[in-house]
């Protein structure tokens, strides 16, 4: 697929790097292509152009911008290039302030998730919550002793989803449905649980598994 990927972070990056590697087409979207002169360096294949030139590219597009910012990205991106495309939606809420006791502060609340206030602003792009549950370093082929870990996901689009699960077939990871977007209020804070123990004990290295 050709897939355009809206960030120039370590996500961005990391997913991007992903992407190439299973055999799909990448473009990374920025304000500033000079951050990612060294990752064009380092990935011939891969291509840098502004957020609107990523999201037209894009068949599939990544969210993948600090969670605050999300919707200035997406206007930047243009509508017009993302209707109808499913969308990652890999951002989490995080707020400014500094986590209490290792606990992440979120600027939405239990009842407005990040990817519902997307979806009501952008209604004609088809998102679906992924990959914001672990941190980057285990989201491309993932290597666990105890298999293969759950990525939790949701969204209205049924098609999308059904790409975003192939994705993450391709990726290593099994794929959890928890639903419509409405779940994106219990999946976004799984990132602030992840968090925990890297605050508390410097561990980063783990990844959510659902037992059945
Ligand atoms: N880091 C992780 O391991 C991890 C894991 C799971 C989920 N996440 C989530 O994934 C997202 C990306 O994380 P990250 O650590 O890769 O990067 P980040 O530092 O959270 O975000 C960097 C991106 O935000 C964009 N940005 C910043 N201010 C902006 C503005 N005013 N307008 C438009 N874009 C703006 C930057 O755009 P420019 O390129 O134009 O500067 C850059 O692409 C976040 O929402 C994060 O919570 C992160």
């Amino acid at each position: 697929m050709k897939v355009g990927i809206l960030g120039s972070g370590d996500v961005a990056k990391t997913l991007g790097n992903g992407f190439l590697q299973h055999g799909h087409d990448v473009m990374l979207g920025t304000r500033e292509p000079a951050k990612l002169t060294d990752w064009t360096k380092q990935n011939a294949k891969g291509r840098v152009g502004s957020f609107s030139e990523a999201a037209t590219f894009g068949e599939l597009v990544v969210l993948a911008v600090k969670g605050s910012v999300a919707e200035n990205a997406l206007r930047a991106a243009g509508v017009a290039n993302l209707t109808g495309k499913p969308v990652i939606d890999v951002t989490n809420p995080i707020a400014d302030q500094p986590p209490v006791n290792g606990v992440l502060k979120f600027f939405t609340t239990l009842d407005e998730s990040l990817m519902e206030r997307l979806q009501r602003e952008f209604d004609a792009v088809r998102f679906v919550k992924a990959f914001n549950s672990v941190g980057n370093a285990r989201m491309v082929n993932p290597q666990y002793k105890g298999g293969k870990p759950t990525m939790f996901i949701c969204g209205n689009d049924e098609a999308a989803k059904k790409t975003v699960r192939g994705i993450l077939d391709q990726f290593g990871w099994e794929a959890a449905d928890m639903g419509k977007a409405e779940s994106a209020r219990a999946i976004e804070p799984l990132c602030m649980l992840w968090c925990i123990p890297g605050f508390l004990r410097n561990e980063w290295t783990h990844a959510f598994k659902l037992l059945t």
